[in-house]
């Protein structure tokens, strides 16, 4: 590893006898503008910009950086350099996959907010920045500018951690308590949200649920040690919670939001029972590990930090074998707060570089199988035109799967023609659901298919 750079004798830090570390930014947009800024105005920080690398550079350039400041579109300017620390704020695969990667190998560590690309490349990457005797680090990668990467690795280092929870898409997080708050519908409280400049003009990946499962694939990595492919994880559609399904949730003394939740659990091989990883004894010796993972909208209870989540927040429930419940919560997404993160990913690189600390990677430990069936109390939602024996049909194909009703809730003064009503299940599985859905969703009288919740 090439060691810190000292200041020039114009600089505050060569004066004070510390040294500076010279960064490159990658992308000059809402991220990479406010790690600028930050750059420029912290003092004593001992971190210097040097190169602002944008395509189409000419109309990015700004009066507010230091005139030596190198502006260019070519990557070949940052390699050839001799900046230590690359940052990686354009987003996307590639080109920002492979420029990563040549940094690496040409000596430099890397800081980057790219979720996809951690999610996906994340070990690849680690590894071939441990051989080249350098940092990768993707705080910003997950809750913005909450240090819940760092808080894993590290705050709860001593802990087993076997459970994470959380809200991570600030996205389906604004437009359910839009809908929640407003009474508007789905559509209309994402318009709201694309004019506020919450969402995307293509919304998708926040929708449904791509964006957050590349979070929780990365958490699975930091927090719980396991290599989770993003693709293996359920992601299902926030799109069909609608304004009654918040005025049924309040009547079940919940709300709904968007849930990512990875939990290790241990699986006998006879295949009778699950039990959580705080369960587990030595003697479970000839268990295999497994961990469900799913991305989900979900009802919570009031009660839960999770219900008081609102607008574009974040937050992640940690729990861990020893230590229990560990809350994170915070702006998950927005220039300053993600290039918070990123500053404090270059100071934890640059003192790493000095000596003043030692930097561990994120080391896989396992590789368990991964399960979307867990076993909860659902909620069902029917949107039917009115007839009568519907309860009863309801009914005999639930029973054929196994399952109990637990409460019909049906709220009164709505149309035959389009009648909400709610069935809530004792605790099952979720594939036994499923099964008996494909069946359900077969059914003459119903307008729309059936919204299938868990309850959490
Ligand atoms: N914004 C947030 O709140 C937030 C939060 C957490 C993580 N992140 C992550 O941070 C990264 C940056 O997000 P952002 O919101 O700052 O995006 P952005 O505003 O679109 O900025 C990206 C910048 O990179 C430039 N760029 C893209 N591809 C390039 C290429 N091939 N060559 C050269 N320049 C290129 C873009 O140039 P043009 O102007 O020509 O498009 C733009 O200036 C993404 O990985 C994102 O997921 C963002």
């Amino acid at each position: 590893m090439t060691g810190p750079t000292k200041a020039d004798s114009a600089g505050n830090p060569a004066a004070q006898g510390a040294t500076t570390c010279k960064v490159a930014l990658l992308g000059f947009g809402t991220v990479g503008s406010s790690v600028a800024k930050i750059l420029c105005e912290r003092s004593n920080a001992h971190l210097r910009l040097t190169h602002v690398l944008n395509r189409n550079v000419e109309r990015k350039k700004v009066d507010w950086l230091p005139a030596d400041v190198r502006w260019t579109e070519n990557i070949e300017d940052v390699l050839a350099s001799d900046t230590e620390i690359v940052v990686e704020v354009m987003g996307g695969l590639q080109p920002s996959g492979d420029w990563i990667r040549r940094a690496l190998a040409a000596g430099k560590s890397v800081v980057t907010a790219n979720k996809q690309l951690i999610a996906q490349h994340g070990p690849e990457l680690t590894l071939l920045a441990a051989q080249k005797n350098q940092q990768i680090q993707f705080g910003a990668s997950v809750a913005g500018g909450v240090p819940v990467i760092s808080g894993l690795h590290e705050g709860l280092a001593g802990d087993e951690l076997f459970k994470i929870q959380g809200i991570l898409n600030g996205t389906c997080n604004y437009i359910l308590s839009q809908i929640e708050a407003s009474g508007v519908p789905f559509a209309t409280a994402l318009r709201e949200a694309q004019k506020l400049g919450f969402a995307e003009a293509d919304p998708s990946e926040d929708v449904e649920g791509l964006d957050a499962r590349a979070k929780l694939a990365i958490l699975a990595r930091v927090g719980l040690r396991c290599y989770v492919a993003p693709a293996s994880i359920l992601a299902r559609s926030i799109a069909a919670v609608d304004v009654v399904d918040f005025e049924y949730a309040n009547q079940l003394g919940c709300t709904i939001r968007q849930i990512s939740w990875a939990e290790l659990t241990q699986e006998s091989k006879a295949g009778s029972h699950n039990a959580t990883r705080n369960d587990a004894t030595e003697s479970d010796a000839s268990n295999d590990d497994k961990i469900f993972a799913a991305v989900q909208p979900a009802l919570v209870e009031l009660s839960s930090p999770l219900a008081r989540v609102e607008g574009s927040k974040n937050m992640l429930i940690a729990t861990g074998k020893y230590g229990g419940e560990t809350v994170f919560g915070g702006h998950g997404a927005g220039g300053h707060p993600t290039a918070v993160a990123i500053v404090s990913d270059i100071l934890g690189i640059a003192r790493a570089r000095r000596g003043e600390c030692s930097y561990s990677g994120h080391p896989i430990e396992k590789k368990p199988s991964v399960t979307n069936d867990f076993s909860a109390k659902h909620y069902l939602r029917f949107l039917v035109k009115d007839r009568p024996g519907i309860i009863a049909s309801l009914a005999t194909i639930l029973a054929q799967s196994g399952i109990n009703i637990d409460a019909v809730v049906q709220k009164p003064g709505c149309p035959k023609s389009h009648l909400p009503f709610l069935i809530t299940l004792e605790e099952c599985k979720a594939s036994h659901v499923e099964e008996a859905l494909g069946k359900i969703n077969a059914l003459d009288f119903l307008v729309q298919p059936c919204l299938h919740l868990p309850i959490l």
